[in-house]
C-alpha cells in the first residue's frame, strides 16, 4: 500500500524563534523523517505576497525558511521542499477553486473576519487595508492542498479552520464532477509551549522572544535577561517555580535536568543557572546554526533543492490538473 501524503506550507516572514522550534519545527521535522509519511513541505510565498511588498524582503524570507528547515534537519531526500510560486498549477487551480468558494465561508475566515473588526472597533471603513489576497487567502491555500491529494496536513490551531474551508471547497466541487479532490484531515499539532524570557509564552508580539539562530554572545546576553526574583544565591530553591528551569527542560536530558534541580537545593546563583540553561540551549543550536550559515552563505545550495522539489513536484500536479480540466469541460 502506497503512503500516506503528508503536506504542509510555511510562511516566508522573519526568522522564527525558540518558541516556533520547540513547538513547531522540532516536532515537524521529527514526524517527517520517521518514514510514516510521503512528505511535502512547501514555502508559501504567495501567501506572504499578500502582505510583503518589498521584493528585497520576501527574497531574504524565503532564503531564511529553507535554510532554517533545512538547518534543523529536515531532509530534502525524505521530504520533498519546494517553493509555492515554482508551481504554477497551483495558481490554475486557485482560480477554479474560487469558482466553488462561497463568497459567506470566506467572509467568515478569522484572518479577514479579524481585521474587519479591527476597522470596525477603530471606525474606518470596514475593507479598509484589506486586499484581495487576504479575502483568498483560504482559497489559495485549498489549491495548495488539494493539487497533491493531501490526507493529512499538520498544522497549528489557528489554521484548523482553513482546513475545514479546504472541504467544503473540495466537496463543492465534487459534488458536480464526482469523486475527483481528496478531502484532507487536519492534524492540530500538539508541540509543547515554550515560555518566554518574561514567563509568558514565547512570542513576538510580547517581545519576550530569542530569535532561533544569533550568534553564541547574543544568545548568552539574551538568556541573562530572563526574568528572575532577588532570592540570595545561596537560598534553596524550588526547581518547579523557576522560569529558567522551565526551559532548561525542554534542551536537558533528565540526568541534566535532575543534576541541575539537586544544584537549585542545594542553593545556586541566577547567574549560575542562566548559564547552565546557555550551555544546553546552545549545545542544541550551535549545530544547526552552522549549517544554517552555510545555507545562507551559498544560497545555490538551497536554489537546486527547491528546484528539484518542484520539478517532482510538478509532474504529480499537472497530471491532477489535467484531470480537473477535463471534468469541468476546458480540455478533452
Ligand atoms: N496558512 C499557513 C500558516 O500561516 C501556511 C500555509 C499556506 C499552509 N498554505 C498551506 C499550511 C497549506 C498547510 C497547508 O501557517
Amino acid at each position: 500500500m502506497s503512503k500516506k501524503i503528508c503536506l504542509t506550507g510555511v510562511k516566508p516572514t522573519e526568522m522564527p524563534h525558540l518558541g516556533n522550534y520547540i513547538g513547531a519545527i522540532k516536532p515537524a521535522i521529527e514526524m517527517s523523517n520517521n518514514g510514516e509519511y510521503d512528505g511535502y513541505l512547501f514555502i508559501a510565498d504567495y501567501h506572504s505576497l499578500i502582505g510583503v511588498h518589498k521584493g528585497n524582503d520576501l527574497r531574504d524570507y524565503i532564503y531564511e525558511v529553507a535554510a532554517v528547515w533545512l538547518a534543523c534537519g529536515l531532509d530534502p531526500e525524505k521530504t520533498t521542499l519546494y517553493k509555492q510560486s515554482d508551481i504554477p498549477e497551483i495558481l490554475e487551480l486557485n482560480w477554479i477553486l474560487n469558482c466553488f468558494s462561497s463568497k459567506g465561508i470566506l467572509n467568515r475566515a478569522h484572518a479577514y473576519k479579524a481585521k474587519v473588526a479591527d476597522n470596525e472597533e477603530h471606525g474606518r471603513d470596514q475593507d479598509y487595508g484589506i486586499n484581495a489576497g487576504l479575502y483568498n487567502y483560504p482559497t489559495l491555500m485549498a489549491a495548495d492542498i488539494l493539487f497533491i491529494d493531501s490526507d493529512i496536513v499538520p498544522v497549528g490551531e489557528d489554521q484548523i479552520q482553513h482546513i475545514e474551508i479546504t472541504r467544503d471547497i473540495a466537496n463543492a466541487f465534487n459534488h458536480h464532477y464526482g469523486d475527483i479532490l481528496k478531502l484532507p484531515e487536519a492534524k492540530a499539532r500538539e508541540g509543547a509551549l515554550l515560555p518566554g524570557l518574561d514567563g509568558r509564552k514565547m512570542s513576538k508580539s510580547y517581545h519576550n522572544h530569542i530569535p532561533l539562530f544569533i550568534p553564541e554572545k547574543k544568545l548568552k546576553k539574551m538568556i541573562n535577561k530572563i526574568t528572575t526574583d532577588s532570592t540570595p544565591p545561596e537560598a534553596p530553591k524550588d526547581p518547579n517555580e523557576s522560569l529558567i528551569f522551565d526551559i532548561y527542560k525542554f534542551f536537558a536530558t533528565k540526568e541534566e535536568q535532575e543534576a541541575l534541580a539537586k544544584r537549585y537545593q542545594e542553593g545556586i546563583g541566577w547567574g549560575h543557572a542562566k548559564l547552565e540553561l546557555f550551555d544546553v540551549v546552545n549545545a542544541e543550536l550551535a549545530p544547526m546554526r552552522e549549517r544554517y550559515d552555510l545555507y545562507m552563505s551559498d544560497k545555490s545550495l538551497i536554489d537546486k533543492i527547491l528546484e528539484d522539489g518542484a520539478q517532482k513536484v510538478r509532474e504529480k500536479a499537472s497530471a491532477k490538473l489535467k484531470t480537473i480540466k477535463q471534468a469541468i469541460g476546458v480540455s478533452n
